[in-house]
Order: C-alpha cells, then sequence, then structure tokens
C-alpha cells in the first residue's frame, strides 16, 4: 500500500510531535511503501523570512532522518525539488470549484488568526491534492484538522475522474485514534503556540530545567502522592511500558519521594529515549552532503512517478 506523508516543518519538535506524529510515521515504512516530503511550498504560505524557511526545512530533514526515517525503505524528498507539483497543481485548479475552497475551515482559521488572506493560502487545498495525486497515492495519515483537505482531494479527484476516466487514485485519510493528546508543561495540549512543550533535541541542563517547570499539585514531602491526573505521571508512562508504569505508581504511592525525584526521572527517561537520534542527529548534522544525496535520491524517485503521471494528465486534457 502506498502511505504519503508531508511534514509541515516549522521549528523545533517537541515530545506531542514525536508521539502524535513521527513515532507512527516511523512505523508506517516497515510494512508499507512510505512517501514523506518536507511541505516547503506549503510552508512558504505562512513563511515570514527566507533564511527561516530554509533552516526549518533543513532542520526538519535531519530531525526526521534522526529519528528514523530509513532512506533505504522510504522516499524522503523536499516537494519544492519535484516541481512537476506545481503544473498538476494548475491543472486541477480547473477541477477545483471556488466553493470547495470557500469552505475550507483550515482557510478561514488561519485568516482569522491575522494571516494575510492571499491566493496561495486560499488555493493549499489544491497544492495538497496535487502531492497526493501526482504519486497515486493510497491512504494519508493525517491529524483531524487535515482531515477536510483529504476530503477536497477526494473531491477534485473524482470530478477529473468523471471527464477524463481512471486515472486518479482516490485517496483515503488514516486519523489514528489511539494517540492520545500529549501534555504540556502546565497540563493543556502541548503546543508551539502554547510555550508549553519540552523538546525533542534539547541540552540536558535546558531538559531538567523544563521538567522542572511542570505543574504538579501541592502535596508535601513525604505523603503519598495521586498518580491519577497527574501531568508528571503521565509524561513519565509515555516513556514507560506495563511493568515500568506499575513499578512508578508504587513510587508515587510509597511517600517516600516527591515532585523533584520523579521530574529527575522524566529528564533521565526523555533524555534516554533519545539516545540513538541524538547521535544521528549530530551526525547528519556535520555531515550536510550526506542530507543533500539523500533528499536528492528521493526527489529523483518521486519525480519519476510524478512526470509519468503528468504525461498521462497532461495528455487526457489536451496540453500534449
Ligand atoms: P504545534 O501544535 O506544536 O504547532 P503541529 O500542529 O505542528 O504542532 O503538529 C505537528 C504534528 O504533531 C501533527 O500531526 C499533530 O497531530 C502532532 N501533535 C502536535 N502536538 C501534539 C500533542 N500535544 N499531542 C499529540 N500529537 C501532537
Ligand atoms: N497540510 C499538511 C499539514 O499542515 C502538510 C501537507 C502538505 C500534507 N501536503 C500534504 C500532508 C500531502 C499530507 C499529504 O500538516
Amino acid at each position: 500500500m502506498r502511505i504519503l506523508t508531508g511534514i509541515q516543518a516549522s521549528g523545533k519538535l517537541h515530545i506531542g510531535n514525536y508521539f502524535g506524529a513521527m513515532k507512527p510515521m516511523i512505523e508506517l515504512q516497515e510494512n508499507n511503501e512510505l512517501f514523506t516530503f518536507i511541505a516547503n511550498y506549503h510552508s512558504l504560505t505562512s513563511s515570514t523570512s527566507s533564511e527561516l524557511l530554509r533552516q526549518y526545512t533543513h532542520d526538519a530533514a535531519i530531525d526526521y532522518l534522526a529519528i528514523g526515517i530509513d532512506p533505504n525503505k522510504t522516499t524522503f524528498w523536499v516537494q519544492s525539488h519535484v516541481p512537476e507539483v506545481m503544473e498538476l497543481y494548475w491543472i486541477l485548479s480547473k477541477f477545483t470549484p471556488m466553493g470547495l475552497l470557500e469552505r475550507a475551515h483550515s482557510y478561514k482559521d488561519k485568516v482569522a488568526k491575522g494571516i494575510p488572506a492571499n491566493h496561495a493560502l486560499f488555493s493549499y487545498p489544491v497544492l495538497m491534492a496535487a502531492d497526493i495525486l501526482m504519486l497515486d497515492t493510497d491512504k494519508v495519515p493525517v491529524g483531524k484538522d487535515q482531515i477536510q483537505h483529504i476530503e477536497m482531494t477526494r473531491d477534485i479527484a473524482t470530478k477529473f475522474n468523471n471527464e477524463y476516466g481512471d486515472i486518479f487514485t482516490i485517496p483515503e485519510y488514516i486519523v489514528s485514534d489511539e494517540v492520545a493528546t500529549i501534555v504540556g508543561i502546565d497540563g493543556d495540549k502541548m503546543s508551539k503556540s502554547y510555550g508549553n512543550t519540552i523538546d525533542m533535541f534539547m541540552e540536558e541542563k535546558a531538559l531538567q530545567k523544563q521538567c522542572n517547570k511542570i505543574v504538579t499539585s501541592s502535596t508535601p514531602m513525604g505523603e503519598p502522592l495521586d498518580f491519577e491526573g497527574c501531568n508528571l505521571y503521565n509524561l513519565c508512562s509515555l516513556f514507560l511500558d506495563n511493568d515500568g508504569q506499575k513499578e512508578l505508581q508504587e513510587r508515587y504511592k510509597s511517600g517516600t519521594e516527591g515532585y523533584g525525584h520523579f521530574k529527575k526521572y522524566l529528564k533521565e527517561l526523555i533524555w534516554d529515549e533519545f539516545v540513538e537520534a541524538r547521535e544521528k542527529r549530530a551526525y547528519y548534522e556535520a555531515n550536510p552532503k550526506i542530507v543533500a544525496e539523500i533528499l536528492a535520491d528521493g526527489a529523483s524517485k518521486a519525480r519519476a512517478i510524478a512526470k509519468a503521471k503528468l504525461e498521462i494528465v497532461k495528455t487526457a486534457v489536451g496540453l500534449i
């Protein structure tokens, strides 16, 4: 089965991103044909600086390779390195009713948040459709906020197919219900925009400092602690199997340790979880040529598929 994931590069990754999006993605590459790209044309719609866009694109490449995207299993590239997607985007625009785009929640939300309304932001879903349809994608794993975009892709593809025959594969979305929302240091959903994240690749000292800020109850030292509904416990348990969780529950109940001990414990758990990823990240950071080669190789594989598809599409509509 062919699966496509698009990554919006927007800065430092946090533990919510890791458990909510990255870890499930890495697991998919074992039994599927996984295509993953960094959506820098999409990021351009909300970019405020060329330097940042370049930096975020590079960082996303390194982060995803570090966390386990295996270029031998997964086709991994940067969106703008496969320019065929732009041609397809224009052709698909002809099959995209204005009303469909006008109903897009994501566009309305972004404008409401103060992002200037421009054509790229408005036609964002058509480019996303081009990403997906260009590669005959079967399934697209997305967060809930992206479901409507996949539905729009299906509409556009169906409209095209009704006119020209069975040219596009109609994709389906996968939304994982099991992935719980990870809470931040203040107990709300962990998110960059709330400033409550624990980033994956923090320095050791900064990581401990961030763990120390986790909000807990004010039960005094020496009394048993309640693990249920405790942010700190919930964060620790992400890194623990069943036995580990039971053991931690006992430590909470014993009354011999305070939250300070568990904050140290959480820091150790996070630090240990990413030992290998940190080493790989340092390696790729020191070897930008290797990263560039991996991305170029991915782009050339994706491009071969895209070119063939585009030729079929252009022939169908009369451009060839
Ligand atoms: P942020 O809210 O920090 O800006 P993004 O919106 O860039 O994060 O999220 C990127 C991916 O990470 C999405 O697929 C989203 O589902 C996942 N994700 C982000 N925050 C969390 C969280 N707190 N819990 C679970 N998954 C998350
Ligand atoms: N819009 C997606 C997001 O914000 C990123 C994306 C761009 C994407 N093109 C895609 C996701 C194609 C899946 C398939 O997360």
